[in-house]
């Protein structure tokens, strides 16, 4: 049997740069904080987290309007985290560590102030003009089409230089590259390549489906929807089909390399186009995060269904990746904590890291950090400056990392670039790394238990159906190694009927739960406790 490639058998961590740790006191988080911190996430010993690779949110040379996803240079480091050489000594020291870097990679646009932009929008003739999709609007103060931004608004930015428009998926300083142009598309592969080239391990691809638009420019049909962009149907600004051809292009380029990982983020709110993104599992990306279960409630049923979906769609071969929280969204301790966050963070960890996947864990999930309330004056997030109070933005989700009870979270010497959230005095990695009932110690635990475990970390998946109302139950097995997990999503005792048969000539044995204390009755039947999470194993 081939070996399991390690981004399948791995746990990614996701940093915010920004918010991870700050080594110059300058309010920011840098590279020289987070190599700090290396020993932190893995030092082979069982006192680390024990995470397999770290994905970095942009580093590259930007203004920062965006949190770095509005790239002014893409072969440069922004000082503000620090120089190439940091850049390099981080990738030699994850390497050391046996952790794996994987960077950001925003293809789809750069940012107003990229001097790539600054010659295409001087005039109508500059080299440099068809590097973005300009065009006339189709009456005066009237956009080229009926596209929208993401964020609201129309897609097209007015420029008076040349008195045409210009598009934009997301945010007006973040004009999109024309990808039909064949010097950009060499340009920006040539941009991966330099990256691969230094060492990385792969790239998380920021909007990777919104490459290419409808060369026609044809108005997206309407459709019903909450707020005017989910209101249409992006079938002409979104998914094209060459924006998968790039992604085989860039499988390509990565497989020129050894071990090398591509992670799409697909926007859109229909699962498969995530799914296609895949391919055949040689030709495409190598995971498509799967966003479903950021629009999911607290439900078994709920989370059962999302990945009963993606394990009929998948195709066999190809492997799904999961995330509870991310840079983007408010955290999984607040979005799915309800009046037990503490008790559902154990029992969604071991969803988030015993599910057939690939999972990524955002910083400071591990210790429970919540959402936070920033308030307005110290909003960063544009779409927060922007659209207060109706959408609060994403720095709530951004907060620095609590990594003690000291000034500033022990995330700054100095001050903070963001406030720091006020539970960090009793919820940080100093204070839960020394109590063994701690959140941190349960994910150290799994994540253990994981990387030890054929079953948990590469084998099948199949859920177990016989199961009452609130409970989700599946088995991981591979060979004869077989994990039942149970996971109680409810306040109350829930009694289960019998686990499914062992492989040939082994029984069920507990080996992990929430509620090891509390465990009494035997594996004949299952009764679980109330938020309680079960591992049992075939021996
Ligand atoms: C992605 C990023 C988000 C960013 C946007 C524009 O969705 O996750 O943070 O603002 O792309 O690049």
């Amino acid at each position: 049997m081939p070996e399991t490639p390690w981004w399948r058998r791995g746990v990614v961590y996701q940093i915010a740069v920004p918010s991870f740790a700050d080594s110059n006191g300058d309010g920011r988080g840098d590279l020289r904080g987070i190599i700090e911190r290396l020993d932190y996430l893995n030092d082979s010993t069982d006192t680390s987290l024990g995470i397999d690779a770290i994905w970095l949110t942009p580093i590259n040379m930007s203004p920062l309007s965006d949190f770095g996803y509005d790239v002014s240079d893409y072969y440069s480091i922004d000082p503000r985290f620090g120089t190439m050489r940091d850049f390099d000594e981080l990738v030699e020291e994850c390497h050391r560590r046996g952790i794996r870097v994987v960077m950001d990679l925003v293809l789809n646009h750069t940012s107003i102030d990229h001097p790539w932009f600054v010659e295409s929008r001087s005039s109508r003739d500059n080299h440099k003009r068809d590097w973005y999709i300009w065009r006339d609007g189709r009456a005066p103060g009237k956009p080229p089409n009926d596209w929208l931004a993401v964020v609201e608004g129309s897609a097209w930015q007015y420029d008076e230089t040349t008195d045409q428009y210009y598009y934009h998926a997301f945010l007006p300083f973040q004009p999109d590259l024309n990808w039909r142009n064949p010097d950009v598309r060499r340009e920006m592969l040539g941009v991966a390549r330099f990256w691969l080239d230094k060492g990385v391990d792969g790239f998380r691809l920021d909007l990777v489906n919104c490459l290419y638009e409808d060369v026609l420019l044809r108005n997206n049909p309407p459709k019903l929807g909450p707020r005017p962009y989910l209101a249409q149907k992006h079938v002409h600004d979104l998914s094209q089909p060459e924006s998968l051809e790039i992604a085989s292009e860039l499988r390509r380029l990565a497989d020129e390399f050894e071990g090398r990982v591509l992670m799409g983020e697909v926007l859109t709110d229909m699962p498969d186009v995530c799914v296609d993104y895949l391919g055949d599992g040689t030709d495409r990306l190598h995971l498509s995060f799967y966003f479903d279960f950021i629009r999911i409630k607290w439900n078994s049923g709920a989370f059962r269904r999302s990945v009963r979906w993606l394990e009929e769609h998948i195709p066999r071969d190809e492997w799904p990746c999961y995330y509870l929280s991310n840079h983007d969204l408010p955290r999984s301790y607040t979005r799915l904590g309800g009046s037990h966050p503490r008790a559902r963070a154990k029992v969604a960890a071991v969803m988030l890291l015993t599910l057939r996947g690939t999972p990524i864990l955002y910083y400071g999930e591990e210790i429970g950090m919540p959402s936070s309330r920033v308030p307005r004056r110290m909003l960063d997030d544009p779409i927060g400056r922007k659209f207060w109070p109706l959408r609060v933005g994403r720095d709530g989700s951004r907060a620095p990392m609590q990594w003690s009870a000291k000034a500033n979270a022990g995330f700054s010497s100095w001050r903070s670039w963001l406030p720091v959230d006020s539970s960090y005095r009793s919820r940080n990695v100093e204070q839960q790394g020394g109590r063994p009932d701690s959140l941190l110690s349960w994910y150290r635990q799994l994540l253990c238990l994981r990387k030890a475990n054929q079953a948990l970390h590469s084998g099948d998946y199949h859920e177990i159906d016989q199961v009452p109302a609130g409970v989700f139950a599946y088995t991981r097995q591979s060979g004869p190694e077989a994990v039942a997990v149970y996971l109680n999503f409810t306040a109350h005792r829930i009694a289960c009927p019998r686990p499914p048969e062992p492989p040939p000539g082994r029984a069920w044995h507990v080996l992990l739960s929430t509620h090891e204390a509390d465990r009494t009755s035997g594996l004949s039947h299952i009764r679980l406790m109330p938020n309680e999470a079960l591992l049992i194993e075939a021996i």
